[in-house]
């Protein structure tokens, strides 16, 4: 597939398109985050896992949904040296480019296990993990109360889940949707990973994807009972979805 095919694909693209578009920019990704958010990602996973781990006891198995190059994962696993993260991502190379930070540490090889796996058909039995975390990965399930049902499935019953995600805004955003997500992101994205489209699709989707409280609606749908629903420091432009 080259840029031109992918910039054709709608928001709604197929998960093959997705998969494809992730494995392309899989080398360069970790840099772009760190330039499009100014490293502010790495404060979103950190306040994200501080709430899903709250209260989840020494030795927590935990599931980390779309886990890309592995920074939940392996923030989870620095945080409690008892706990056991599932990496389950569908994209084989951005699981690659995660494997290589697991190669200097032994202990944290041991401890996170990175999995080709669907977030539409988890390979896990009911209940497998204590709780699941899934950062920017659910605006991407082409299904998503399947997905939804999945996540709820495999997280036992007490669990616990934490979600980050760009939610679609309930009113447009001049800076941010008009002018950051639109035209400056796009530009960043391709400067540092040669992809064009892919940093094109980024906005794109996040205007099709459902708003905060309609995934919240969603989540107590798919059997959450209780949702929080929050936007996170410092621009609102992220979102944090704690559930049980
Ligand atoms: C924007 S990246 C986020 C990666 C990582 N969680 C992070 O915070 O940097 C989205 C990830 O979700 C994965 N993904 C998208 N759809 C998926 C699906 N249906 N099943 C499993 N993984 C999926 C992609 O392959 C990609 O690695």
């Amino acid at each position: 597939m080259n840029a031109t095919d992918v910039q054709s694909v709608p928001p709604a693209a197929s998960p093959a398109h997705i998969q494809q578009m992730f494995d392309r920019i899989a080398p360069r990704y970790d840099a772009a985050n760190r330039v499009m958010s100014a490293g502010v990602d790495l404060l979103w996973r950190r306040k994200a896992i501080g709430r899903l781990l709250d209260g989840l006891g020494p030795t927590p198995r935990l599931l980390d949904l779309g886990a890309g190059t592995l920074d939940g994962a392996l923030e989870i696993a620095r945080r409690v040296p008892g706990a056991r993260v599932v990496a389950a991502d569908f994209a084989r190379e951005m699981l690659r480019a995660g494997r290589a930070k697991l190669r200097a540490d032994g202990d944290l090889a041991a401890r996170v296990q990175p999995q080709i796996a669907d977030g539409h058909a988890l390979p896990y039995a009911d209940g497998a993990f204590d709780g699941a975390f899934s950062a920017f990965c659910v605006r991407n399930l082409a299904d998503l109360p399947r997905a939804m049902r999945e996540l709820r499935r495999v997280v036992r019953p007490g669990g616990r889940i934490a979600v980050l995600e760009f939610f679609r805004p309930e009113r447009s955003r001049l800076f941010f949707d008009k002018v950051y997500n639109a035209r400056v992101l796009p530009l960043l994205g391709w400067a540092v990973t040669g992809d064009r489209a892919a940093y094109q699709y980024l906005p794109a989707s996040i205007a099709a994807f459902r708003s905060r409280d309609e995934y919240a609606a969603l989540l107590r749908e798919a059997g959450f009972a209780q949702v929080d629903a929050r936007p996170l420091f410092p621009s609102g432009v992220a979102s944090l979805v704690v559930a049980s």
